[in-house]
């Protein structure tokens, strides 16, 4: 067999193509006809940020270049259900991928290969360009509303669970956009922000009671807008009349806003984790599903998602009727259902799961575990939700930590005791760049 006909197997993600790709992929080619194993959305989200462009972008340019016989979906990060398939005489790969995350699927390559005789070839890894480098230079510069407003249902299609945080300014904003720890070579981070009426009133010194207007929500956005670049999900509390409902679905699409949550409350609204101690009022189910309506009529795009939040667990109406408010929003078309409690323990959201796991049309499904904290994502995944919101953890461990600092001052006649609460003045001067969006390191390894 001439060395030409070698079945050369190469997998990447080819999201920002860079000339590391580019030699990679010409060395592969001497070997024999390449087939690119490109990693899907999903396979990528598994251990990284969700790429820029979607598989199919990918594909149609990675089909192009120069070298590639064949272009096949490589549906996990791990190589071997491909390899098994497509039994390569040859594995080619960049030779940074001993350490790290990659190493063990390094490994199943080397002994999967070994069934047939294969063999894995290792190309120096070409240095001053990095995926990394890359991602960091596109944050930078930014991104648009339409990109933005995408990538809230590419999250939801590509990752078993996303995870939201509350973000009520820049800063925090930041904070959701740049914190990242890394487990065992997986680097984990928030996949978006929540804008919250109970943290955005809070902020503002006023009770989530819907005081805020929508243009004051809305400037919050535009200063989260203008740091960040993950999806936003806008907490619309009731929505308001339905009439009014339409031109903030407006507003908020046209800014590049994922998602409007709204819930089914009519009258004074009041923050659900106050319950039955305050008086609150669920909205008649057909009212609801009128307001959906109006809000869907309304849109301009596929992509934004009118999220319906059911408050009956909250309101002690029952599991039943949770249910069947759920049927009913999804049937006016509703794109999500959020389901809310403010039990200490998972357990209603739990059974809730189990049962919507039967529906037979089913949208996906957000909860905010406030008072249940003790669950974790993972097991709230298992029972089928989608979409996990840190509602307001970032404005509640801040207003602590201040309002220490306040009394130690006052306690002790100068600010030196409070230093223990504080950063160091170096670092509070540097900690927003002169260049907008210039990432500041958050992690912990
Ligand atoms: C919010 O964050 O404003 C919410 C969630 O709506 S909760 O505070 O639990 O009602
Ligand atoms: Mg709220």
């Amino acid at each position: 067999m001439s060395e030409k006909a070698k079945n050369v197997y190469v997998g990447m993600s080819a999201d920002l193509v860079h000339p590391g790709h580019l030699n990679i992929i010409k060395e592969a080619s001497k070997l024999g006809r390449v087939t690119i194993g490109l990693l899907t959305d999903a396979a990528i989200a598994s251990y990284k940020r969700l790429p820029y462009l979607e598989f199919e972008q990918r594909k149609a340019v990675v089909e192009n270049l120069k070298g590639v016989d064949k272009v096949v979906p490589q549906e996990t990060l791990d190589y071997r259900p491909n390899l098994e398939k497509i039994r390569p005489d040859i594995v080619v790969h960049g030779d940074d991928w001993k350490e790290g995350v990659q190493q063990e699927v390094r490994q199943q390559v080397i002994d999967t290969l070994k069934k047939w005789g294969g063999k894995l070839v290792e190309v120096p890894y070409t240095k001053g360009i990095s995926s990394t480098m890359l991602n960091r230079a596109v944050k930078e510069v930014g991104t648009t509303p339409e990109i933005r407003l995408k990538r809230l249902k590419r999250l939801i299609k590509s990752k078993k669970v996303v995870r939201i945080i509350e973000a009520h300014n820049g800063l925090t904003g930041l904070i959701a956009e740049n914190t990242r720890v890394k487990i065992n070579g997986v680097t984990k981070e928030f996949d978006g922000m929540w804008a919250s009426s109970l943290t955005d009133s809070t902020a503002k010194g006023k009770p989530d009671i819907e005081a805020v207007d929508i243009s004051q929500r809305i400037s919050n956005i535009n200063d989260l807008a203008e740091v960040t670049t993950k999806p936003v999900i806008f907490d619309g509390d009731t929505g308001g009349q339905s009439e009014h409902f339409v031109f903030t679905v407006r507003t908020l699409e046209r800014l590049g806003v994922s998602a409007v949550i709204i819930e089914d409350k009519v009258g004074l609204k009041k923050n659900s984790l106050f319950g039955t101690d305050v008086e609150q009022q669920q909205s008649p189910i057909d009212m609801f599903c009128e307001k959906i309506k109006s809000g869907k009529q309304a849109l301009v795009t596929d992509d934004f998602m009118i999220i319906a939040r059911i408050e009956s667990l909250i309101l002690k109406a029952g599991l039943d009727d949770a249910l069947k408010r759920a049927e009913a929003y999804i049937n006016a078309g509703a794109d999500g259902i959020m389901i809310h409690s403010k039990e200490k323990t998972p357990d209603e959201i739990l059974e809730f799961c189990s049962r919507y796991k039967k529906f037979a049309r089913k949208v996906p499904l957000v909860v905010v575990p406030s008072t249940y904290d003790t669950v974790y994502e993972e097991e709230l995944a298992e029972a089928g939700v989608n979409i996990v919101i840190y509602a307001n953890q970032l404005l509640r461990s801040a207003y602590p930590a201040m309002v220490d600092t306040a009394k130690t001052i006052l306690q002790s006649g100068r600010a030196y005791e409070a230093r223990k609460n504080l950063m160091p003045i170096s670092e509070i001067i540097s900690l927003i760049p002169d260049c907008i969006g210039k990432e500041k390191q958050c992690e912990t390894e």
